[in-house]
């Protein structure tokens, strides 16, 4: 299955070009530092250390957390250079890097206490999959915790839908894989597969049906 992760960095040109914020808008911003601000109450999470968000994009989750230190990692160098002036604004201090998730080699073993994946799994493809898995598995400390924020589960916004691969899973354009969004079971069974062990999870129902239900995995070595 063909797919390019480079194309994000289009979408950001775009964004920044009609004057928005950033991937998503202030109120869905909110909503998902929210949501991660609550799972990370549970007493099992890490309070200071090193932590990483693979996808970063603009940093509108990670610069929210500058009790730890900082490291975020993006394919779209519009995107970093975005988060930077973020950081900046905002006087924080930030590690922040165009790459690919699928080759994390510029951080060392057992590095990191917290790896947040910020909306990035689900644009992970096929046995690239497994290279993300592995990969962030390599940079987590043995005490550390991996938080996972995936879509999931059934299709039912009609956009999506016209899309949507249901073998694969995979919403395409042009023969394009972009995302993939498996079924709650399916990315479960990923990650323990992929040798981590799951300490808890969330299921946050769509709000209507042109949204997307999303699961949050919290995962340790
Ligand atoms: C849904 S956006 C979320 C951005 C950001 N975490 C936020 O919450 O605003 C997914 C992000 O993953 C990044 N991404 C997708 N594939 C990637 C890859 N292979 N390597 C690094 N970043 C990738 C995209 O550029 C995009 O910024």
């Amino acid at each position: 299955m063909k797919t390019d992760y480079s194309r994000h960095e289009k979408v950001y040109v775009r964004l920044k070009k009609s004057g928005k914020t950033g991937w998503d808008d202030e109120e869905c911003v909110a909503d998902n530092v929210n949501s991660l601000m609550e799972l990370m109450q549970a007493e099992y999470i890490p309070r200071f250390g090193n932590m990483l968000e693979l996808g970063c994009g603009t940093g509108d989750l990670i610069l929210n957390f500058s009790n730890y230190k900082l490291f975020g990692i993006d394919i779209s160098p519009t995107a970093i250079a975005w988060a930077k002036e973020n950081a900046d604004k905002n006087n924080i201090n930030a590690d922040l890097q165009t790459g690919n998730v699928l080759d994390l080699s510029r951080y060392p073993d057992d590095f990191f206490e917290i790896i947040l994946d910020g909306h990035c799994f689900h644009c992970i493809i096929a046995d690239d999959r497994k290279i993300f898995l592995s990969s962030a598995m390599r940079v987590l400390r043995p005490s550390g915790i991996m938080i996972i924020a995936t879509m999931c589960g059934e299709i039912t916004d009609e956009n999506i839908k016209e899309h949507f691969n249901e073998g694969t899973r995979c919403i395409e354009h042009n023969g394009f894989a972009t995302r993939y969004i498996g079924s709650v079971d399916d990315i479960l069974d990923e990650i323990q597969q992929a040798g981590f062990r799951i300490i808890d999870k969330k299921l946050k129902t769509r709000k209507s049906m042109d949204d997307q239900d999303e699961l949050f995995v919290i995962c340790s070595k």
